[in-house]
């Protein structure tokens, strides 16, 4: 085995504190965005900060207030003042000058399949998108539904939707019918923009499908416009189906963006949560702008006239709301989108785009870069990647190894790396390094951003003391104790589960509780340790074990299931699930049986959720209340020692479980 391969065995690995910092160069340092002022200006006086933040933007009308807290939970920042969200990442660059400037180089999965779009040709597609959306019947306040892969037009879809106040949600592609069903039916939405097929590896599959499937007999879709992606068969349902090409190619590139209030809702995305019914997070427009914009050019550095940003992440998730299309189209960046995966046709595509288009700026997630330092150093090395100079990760912790891994092959060992703490929830970047200021340890996502506060605190809300980097680690809660521009404004009509959920735990103080664990280390940079609610991290995927289990029972073999996240040295956490059968199943070929369920739960869900482990057992361990004890379902996945077992109604049921593994 070659020697940078990674035998990472546990999360905690994560958190291993090394000694040496790494400070950024005297260059870097130098011509930085952000530099040491911005602390200081942020700390002086927060408020008139975001506002200054804010006012990068164009306001259509100024606000006056900055934050309104009076209805905490339910914050309103820059409430008085109106923007249009669309203006602001695509006409307003236009405006200054800079509508030949290159914003997305679009890379195709199939090679040689490349677009290349400029600020003007943007404003213009946007422009008839708008006006065909406005034709199909859409007004400020509607849903539209997007299930798109990494096309051009989904971008365009969704600046269009925020050019006319309509609300996108966009749903990850890789969603089954089911899951997509779920969430335009907690949507209403109106509208469901999709393409024909998509490209999977190399090959062209159906996409519609899935949507005709969603769509049947359902309520409130008027229409489903299709882009023309891969040219293959489909259904077609007269009336309510339409082509993109028909109805945006026809429509007029003239659009006056109307103004809305800062608070007017911007989109809802999906996530999971502790409970099986995936939650709407719903964002609005002025703050998220304000937070993502400001994140976006000072934690990359971006240089809109020289650099070429590339984020790997898909639409479907927040990382690409925010840093693929309003963070860098905001800031007038020039950027790579991807449409297909890392190792299509080959290992190599992601290192030949980084060469072919001269990416200076590479954000990913920590899953990838494990999965590259697995294939080994030969792939990288056979590439000119020297026009990198600034490395992000996100979506999870990232391990000391493979943070090095990440510099010393992506980045020459010296360009700085940005390690990214957020959620869907925050809306945008919180805790990170600031790439021109801060001496990074790797591991860590190290303080708050200028404006961001966070503490870690124990079970009654004290600040832990920070860590001395010997001994005993104490960890604690991370929350975030002051409002932010980009946070959520609630939970798409369900405020009681929103107040719940996040509000709760440290209601007395009225802080925010993100779900994650963390510690502090020697210099009282937090590490974050991962979550401790019964949300699993896959490859940065946020998946619950309720909604896993709930699509198991969903099959009529089985009569109870737990689900946990055991660590895995690639993906982070891999899903295990633990089954009971009903008893005219008992007799059933357990592999098959296993094998139908795994399937089970990519149909129910998405591939992405199907269980690395499915175990049948006889029994579950549960405490005498009847609560499954997944912690030590977490020591068995795992092959540990079982944890403390003294609550457990029946301590033997782990003899059986081991049997059965
Ligand atoms: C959860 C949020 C943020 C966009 C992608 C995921 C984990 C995220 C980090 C990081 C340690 C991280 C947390 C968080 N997480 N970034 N840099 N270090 N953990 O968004 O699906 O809403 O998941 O991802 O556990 O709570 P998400």
């Amino acid at each position: 085995m070659q020697r940078w391969v990674t035998t990472l065995t546990s999360m905690s690995d994560t958190n291993t504190e090394v000694s040496s910092a790494y400070p950024p160069s005297a260059e870097f340092a130098e011509n930085a965005n952000a530099t040491e002022e911005l602390y200081r200006t942020a700390e002086a006086d927060r408020l008139a900060f975001w506002a200054e933040q804010a006012n990068r933007l164009s306001w259509a009308t100024p606000f006056t207030e900055v934050l309104d807290w009076s209805e905490a939970p339910f914050a309103k920042w820059f409430a008085d003042g109106k923007l249009n969200v669309s203006y602001n990442c695509v006409d307003r660059h236009v405006e200054a000058g800079n509508g030949d400037r290159v914003a997305i180089h679009w890379v195709g999965e199939p090679v040689d399949d490349a677009r290349t779009i400029t600020y003007a040709e943007l404003k213009d597609e946007v422009s008839r998108a708008a006006n065909a959306l406005t034709e199909l019947g859409l007004v400020s306040g509607d849903r539209v539904a997007i299930y798109m892969p990494m096309v051009p037009e989904a971008i365009v879809a969704m600046l269009a939707c925020a050019r006319l106040g309509v609300m996108h949600s966009v749903v990850f592609a890789g969603y089954s019918a089911s899951a997509l069903r779920a969430r335009i039916d907690d949507a209403e939405a109106k509208l469901v923009i999709t393409t024909d097929g998509q490209y999977r590896r190399g090959k062209a599959v159906s996409l519609k499908t899935a949507v005709d499937e969603a769509v049947a007999g359902q309520g409130t879709v008027e229409h489903v416009v299709v882009v023309r992606r891969t040219g293959i068969d489909i259904e077609w349902s007269d009336g309510r189906d339409v082509w993109w090409h028909d109805v945006v190619d026809a429509a007029s590139e003239d659009h006056t963006p109307a103004a809305f209030d800062a608070e007017h809702p911007l989109f809802l995305l999906y996530t999971s949560g502790t409970t099986g019914k995936p939650k709407g997070i719903v964002h609005t427009s002025g703050g998220y702008l304000t937070q993502t914009s400001y994140t976006h050019y000072n934690v990359f550095d971006i240089k809109p006239e020289t650099d070429v940003y590339w984020c790997t992440a898909d639409i479907g998730w927040v990382t690409g709301h925010t840093y693929l299309v309003y963070g860098p189209l905001s800031n007038g960046a020039t950027q790579v989108v991807y449409e297909g995966t890392p190792a299509s046709p080959t290992e190599h595509r992601h290192f030949e785009i980084i060469e072919k288009y001269g990416v200076t700026i590479y954000y990913t997630a920590p899953t990838l870069i494990r999965t590259f330092m697995k294939l080994g150093r030969q792939i990288p090395a056979e590439h000119d990647l020297s026009s990198l100079r600034l490395l992000g990760s996100v979506g999870e912790p990232i391990n000391p190894e493979a943070w090095r891994w990440y510099r010393t092959v992506f980045g020459a060992d010296s360009t700085p790396i940005v390690d990214t703490w957020w959620q869907t929830e925050t809306g945008s970047i919180m805790i990170s390094p600031l790439p021109g200021v801060t001496d990074t340890k790797p591991g860590s996502a190290m303080t708050p951003l200028p404006g961001i506060s966070a503490k870690i605190v124990d079970d009654d809300g004290n600040q832990l003391e920070p860590g001395t980097g010997h001994g005993e680690q104490v960890s604690g809660y991370l929350v975030l104790d002051k409002p932010w521009p980009s946070m959520l404004r609630g939970i798409w009509g369900d405020p009681d589960r929103f107040k719940e959920t996040y509000w709760s735990r440290f209601a007395e103080q009225g802080w925010y509780f993100a779900g994650d664990g963390a510690r502090y280390g020697s210099d009282g940079e937090i590490w974050v340790l991962g979550r401790i609610d019964d949300v699993m991290n896959v490859s940065g995927h946020r998946i619950s074990t309720a909604e896993v289990e709930s699509a198991l029972v969903g099959h009529s073999g089985v009569a109870e299931a737990a689900v946990v996240g055991a660590s895995d040295d690639t993906t982070g956490q891999a899903i295990c699930a633990f089954v009971i059968l009903k008893a005219r199943f008992a007799d059933e070929d357990r592999d098959d049986m296993v094998n139908e369920l795994r399937k089970q739960v990519a149909t129910e869900i998405s591939p992405i959720a199907r269980p690395r482990e499915i175990h049948v057992v006889p029994e579950l361990p549960k405490t005498r209340s009847g609560k499954i004890m997944r912690r030590l379902l977490r020591d068995v996945a795992e092959g540990r020692e079982l944890g403390d077992t003294s609550t457990l109604l029946d301590p033997s049921v782990f003899e059986a479980i081991r049997a059965s593994k």
